[in-house]
């Protein structure tokens, strides 16, 4: 099996993640910072098709002019020479002070009006590096106190800004999609929009819902204590996964941000399964396999690339064990077992209403349910085929 990735696999990292500095709310940086030039040849080296980034990962806030183009022009010229692309962009509507209340749904009415501006300019370069996909993480959406912020208001103002945001993109032909990323807290208390259900639901209150998805991300699913490889099942059953976000957490706690599979690594595996293998062996995604990192705190820049190469192994390699999982007989006679396929059966038969279901008397009447409730469903033999799958012992 081969480990080394291909523009096929479409795996992208954003440059802040490689390019972090490691300052914290409690330490001041332990590395220098890394020249988006560099990230994006190292990026392509390591095997990497995309490189995504926020309005001020690439040039810094408030840059002149002159200097904004020339970091551009620098930027257009590593994608060039590596063949890199560009398949996100997103803008940073949290770093700045004028952000402390949030960008779209701000208290102050000059900062939602500043904070679409800074998108629509991220829109305007992102069209034209090729990108295909707007993220909106709204980490500064949110509040602290409830009595401070007007929910209903706040949403109504999100809606106002992503259905500016459609028509903009509309009307300049840029044909982009919109995703929204979920999170539940950090940096604000609690931020609008928490979960992956509650970003879906929104969506369907925008004028053109077809054009908004979301960008789910495997921590900040596990910071709420859920299932992440569940919640992206039905963002697909949705038609709605749109980007994902990839890596890894330890359960409710702060934002990690650790290499994808460092953390729930049976989640990540099933997710892998998921995605690659879908429900009827057909991959259930064909989007960036994007790596939402933070390399750690302890690393110096060997340790960078040592760990966003880690990522893309652990993605292969878990592709690899479920594929292997998938192949086993037993996994299939287990599978058989456990009834999963049945469930893609409907419950009721061709042109049957409740009339018909009512009449079936082996439905109800003469059903044997203490029978049926007797005999178990073998889950557990089954999820222990997948941990030995993954575990190589098998
Ligand atoms: C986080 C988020 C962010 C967003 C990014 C995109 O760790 O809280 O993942 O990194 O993904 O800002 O806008
Ligand atoms: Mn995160
Ligand atoms: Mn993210």
């Amino acid at each position: 099996m081969s480990l080394q990735a291909t523009p096929a696999d479409k795996f992208s990292f954003g440059l802040w993640t490689v390019g972090w500095q490691a300052r914290d709310a409690f330490g001041d940086a332990t590395r220098p910072a890394l020249d988006p030039v560099e990230a994006v040849h190292k990026l392509a080296e390591i095997g990497a098709y995309g490189i995504t980034f926020h309005d001020d990962d690439l040039v810094p806030f408030g840059a002149d002019a002159q200097t904004r183009d020339g970091i551009i022009g620098g930027f257009k010229k590593a994608l060039d020479e590596t063949g890199l692309i560009v398949p996100m962009v997103t803008t940073n509507l949290f770093t700045h002070p004028v952000f402390k209340d949030g960008g779209f749904t701000s208290n102050d009415r000059s900062v939602r009006r500043y904070a679409i501006r800074k998108v629509l300019r991220q829109m305007d370069l992102g069209a034209e590096l090729g990108a295909k996909t707007l993220v909106l993480w709204g980490g500064r959406e949110g509040a602290e106190y409830d009595s401070a912020k007007d929910v209903g208001a706040a949403l109504d103002r999100y809606r106002e800004a992503l259905n500016l945001l459609a028509q903009y993109s509309e009307d300049k032909g840029y044909g982009l999609r919109f995703a929204i990323e979920p999170k539940p807290n950090e940096p604000r208390g609690d931020i609008l929009l928490p979960t992956a259900g509650h970003a879906i639901a929104f969506v369907q209150e925008l004028e053109r819902p077809e054009l908004f998805g979301i960008n789910p991300e495997t921590g900040h699913e596990q910071m709420s204590n859920l299932n992440f490889t569940q919640g992206i099942a039905q963002a697909l059953w949705h038609k709605k996964l749109f980007h994902i976000d990839l890596n890894g957490q330890h359960g409710p706690k702060f934002d990690q941000d650790l290499v994808f599979g460092h953390g729930d690594l049976l989640n990540a595996f099933s997710l892998v399964d998921l995605l690659e293998n879908g429900p009827d062996g057909a991959p259930a995604y064909d989007g960036p396999r994007h790596f939402d990192y933070k390399p750690s705190r302890t690393e110096d820049f060997d340790g960078v690339w040592e760990s966003a190469k880690d990522n893309i192994r652990m993605y292969l390699l878990l592709k690899e064990r479920a594929a292997a999982f998938r192949a086993d007989p037993e996994v299939q006679a287990a599978l058989a077992e456990s009834k999963v396929a049945e469930l893609r059966t409907p419950t009721l038969n061709p042109g049957e209403g409740y009339q018909e279901l009512l009449n079936d008397r082996t439905a109800f009447e003469d059903y044997d349910a203490d029978a049926v409730g007797a005999k178990g469903f073998g889950f557990v033999k089954l999820n222990q085929l997948a941990i030995d799958h993954l575990l190589r012992a098998r």
